[in-house]
């Protein structure tokens, strides 16, 4: 969608993967749906380094509201769990240069039973969310048919850019309808979305992990060109930091979201998180392979009967990224190969290990052997040495 904005993946933090519909305040007050848990991870992005590196978006999901509409028919946060409102809960956000994301569903009724957004609630809601100064909104699908679907997503986008206010738009609409053509039409999407989701719910797993992305890799011909500057394949929240990956898994979850230019936006306990998790979501070159602002999707560009997967994503800067992705469940394996076998152009480059912070220099025709890990990844940054710097780099070379 050209509004201005998402020109690169948006980054933050959505509350549904770890604390779902949690309105159990009484009992669980730190982990509940309630303004406490966003001003905390607010406090957390702010005051940790996180928001210096992108990650600006606090995004509340479903059961925030009130179960009835007000009297005006307009949607309200629950009064007990959001006693200051969402008004106030933005301008908070505002205050520390962060952004806030609210939700809400094109049927009769959220997934969660909360009120829903049907067709003809969406200006209304749309103007609710621009009044309280919201700047993003994701549009669930649960309830809805179709062909409501067919209307109330384009309706919602031209609603919410009447506004006059920048929000930025998330749409569920193609996970509802199998997230391929001839049902879902990418075209439109884009045009009407900054993103969307495109398949199922990542759950606090490795395997939930690996079923979406051979997903995203089985339909990268439909999905690759659907992304760019504006609008983005949307493979679902972060889980690292949470319980379901190993260390190992988490560094793929990070290195296959980044080259797949995938929105980041973790859901885990920012309060808590441990420092080698933090590590991994703070990793500067795979942020910044994430956000390139070619916005260039990556691609699967091998399968090898070693169980060893190659992705490749083209950078700005005559600059690439590639990820070795182990399948393997036995022992560290040595991939051997050489760029040239991975389609690269004759020359020499100069490669970065995005998790090792290694550097070295490789001449496309050399063999090199590289140790992936089991589910794990091994994450390259390739570029093309500086002109500047060519002859020492050859003389080098030579040597
Ligand atoms: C389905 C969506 O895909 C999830 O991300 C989450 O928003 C839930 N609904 C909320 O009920």
């Amino acid at each position: 969608l050209d509004n201005g904005l998402m020109r690169t993946p948006p980054m933050g933090w959505l509350a549904w993967e770890r604390y779902r519909c949690d309105i159990d305040c009484e009992h669980d007050p730190k982990n509940c749906i309630s303004e406490n848990l966003f001003i905390d991870m607010a406090d957390r992005l702010a005051e940790d380094g996180w928001r210096e590196l992108g990650y600006v978006y606090v995004n509340i999901d479903d059961c925030w509201s009130s179960k009835e509409r007000d009297k005006q028919g307009r949607l309200q946060a629950d009064p007990k769990r959001f006693p200051g409102g969402i008004k106030k809960l933005a301008r908070y956000l505002h205050d520390r240069g962060l952004k806030l994301g609210i939700y809400g569903d094109m049927g009769t009724l959220t997934c969660g039973g909360y009120p829903g957004t049907p067709l003809d609630k969406i200006e209304l809601d749309a103007q609710t969310f621009a009044e309280w100064e919201v700047d993003m909104f994701k549009y669930d699908g649960c309830y809805s048919n179709a062909t409501e679907q067919e209307q109330g997503y384009p309706l919602m986008s031209k609603a919410l850019n009447a506004t006059g206010r920048p929000i930025g738009y998330s749409c569920s609409w193609p996970a509802y309808q199998g997230g391929l053509p001839p049902k879902v039409n990418y075209t439109q999407l884009g045009q009407i979305c900054n993103l969307w989701r495109n398949y199922g719910d990542i759950q606090d797993s490795w395997d939930s992990v690996l079923n979406i992305v051979n997903w995203f890799s089985e339909n990268q011909n439909v999905l690759i060109p659907a992304a760019g500057p504006g609008r983005w394949n949307d493979p679902d929240m972060l889980i690292v930091g949470d319980f379901g990956l190993s260390m190992e898994q988490s560094r793929s979850q990070m290195a296959l979201w980044a080259i797949m230019a995938a929105p980041l936006f973790m859901s885990n306990d920012l309060r808590t998180i441990s420092s080698r998790a933090r590590s991994i979501l703070q990793n500067k070159m795979a942020i910044s392979i994430n956000q390139d602002p070619l916005g260039i999707q990556g691609r699967l560009i091998l399968k090898e009967k070693s169980n060893i997967d190659v992705f490749w994503r083209p950078l700005s800067n005559n600059a690439s990224a590639l990820v070795f992705f182990s399948r393997r469940t036995d022992m560290p394996y040595r991939y051997q190969t050489s760029l040239a076998k991975l389609n690269y152009t004759t020359g020499s480059y100069k490669v970065f290990d995005v998790f090792t912070e290694e550097t070295m220099k490789l001449k496309d025709s050399t063999d090199f052997v590289v140790s992936v890990n089991p589910t794990g990844v091994v994450m390259w940054y390739v570029s093309a040495p500086a002109k500047s710097n060519l002859r020492q780099f050859y003389n080098d070379g030579k040597r």
